[in-house]
């Protein structure tokens, strides 16, 4: 059985749809309730087994590499404050993987970024979290990458998730075409990366969970600039679903596009129902706020 015990975590991007917030902070950097968007993508990767965490990090990231680190101040006052429990987690969050970054020297696109992590890969499978979605599982079941990294240790197979998306929000995703009559997971005909409307049946749409076999990174170095002069992931996958072969998966676990403004608000406010310390007061206010709304409106 072939365990995915390393991930790449993409986090090079510039993140314009949140200016002017990421003109400072890298966009993983931004608070979902207390912690930064990339904590809650690491605990992911973490939960479903990963032990070596490849962070694909442009200029002026630091903050993610520091965020971490050992944070001998804070720490020491927090330990003689007394404050235990925040001390614990700092502590549970550094420690919880080995944290190795790589600089994408240049904005060249994302399967670009995917090949920049092949010296801390080498010849193993591995797993890719984008950096900026978010997934809520329920407690009972495995969260997303585990059940991709389930699959590829029973099949050796690369396998991505996939959602459904109405016909509309096609072009702003990488559709999966699978094998019609079949049921998740579906083997994959063919990838497409944000097609136009029309010219693709499929409502399949990659939401930024994949496990990949290591045959993706002979592939990629192969790979050539295309839509938008960038190295697309996407055009690889297609490639390796014709030379071998690619699954995908649907999921039942909520997943919210954190690096859009309106997928970070929802993210903020079903992640802070989840916290018992909030949940009561903070379902109050909304159901307020709605009823103001709905009198408003
Ligand atoms: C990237 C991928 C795309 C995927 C999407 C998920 O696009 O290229 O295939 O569906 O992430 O969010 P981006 O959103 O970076 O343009």
């Amino acid at each position: 059985m072939a365990q995915i015990k390393k991930a790449i975590i993409p986090a090079a991007g510039l993140g314009t749809r949140f200016l002017p917030a990421t003109k400072t902070v890298p966009k993983e950097m931004l608070t979902l309730v207390d912690a930064p968007i990339i904590c809650y993508v690491v605990e992911e990767a973490v939960q479903a087994g990963i032990e070596d965490i490849i962070l694909i990090a442009g200029r002026g990231k630091h903050a993610i590499e520091d965020f971490f680190d050992t944070s001998y101040e804070l720490e020491d006052r927090l330990a003689k404050d007394g404050k235990l429990d925040l001390l614990e987690r700092i502590i549970k969050i550094r420690n919880q993987a080995n944290i190795i970054s790589i600089r994408q020297k240049q904005a060249l696109g994302l399967g670009h970024a995917i090949l920049a992590g092949l010296p801390v890969i080498g010849s193993d499978p591995f797993a890719v979290l984008l950096g900026d979605e978010i997934t809520m599982g329920f407690h009972n079941e495995p969260n997303v990458t585990k059940q991709l990294a389930d699959s590829f240790a029973q099949t050796n197979y690369s396998t991505v998730s996939i959602m459904n998306v109405p016909e509309n929000q096609v072009r702003k995703y990488g559709i999966a075409e699978v094998e019609e009559g079949a049921s998740s997971p579906f083997r994959v005909k063919s990838f497409i990366e944000k097609p136009d409307p029309g010219t693709t049946k499929s409502r399949w749409a990659l939401p930024g969970r994949y496990v990949f076999s290591n045959k993706i990174m002979s592939i990629l170095k192969e790979a050539k600039p295309t839509l938008h002069g960038e190295i697309q992931l996407t055009d690889s996958m297609n490639v390796l679903c014709h030379n071998d072969a690619v699954f995908a998966r649907t999921f039942t676990a909520k997943r919210f596009d954190a690096g859009d403004k309106l997928g970070y608000l929802e993210a903020n406010i079903e992640l802070a129902l989840n916290r018992p310390e909030l949940r009561s007061e903070f379902a109050k206010y909304l159901i307020e706020l709605a009823q103001q709304l709905k009198v408003n409106n």
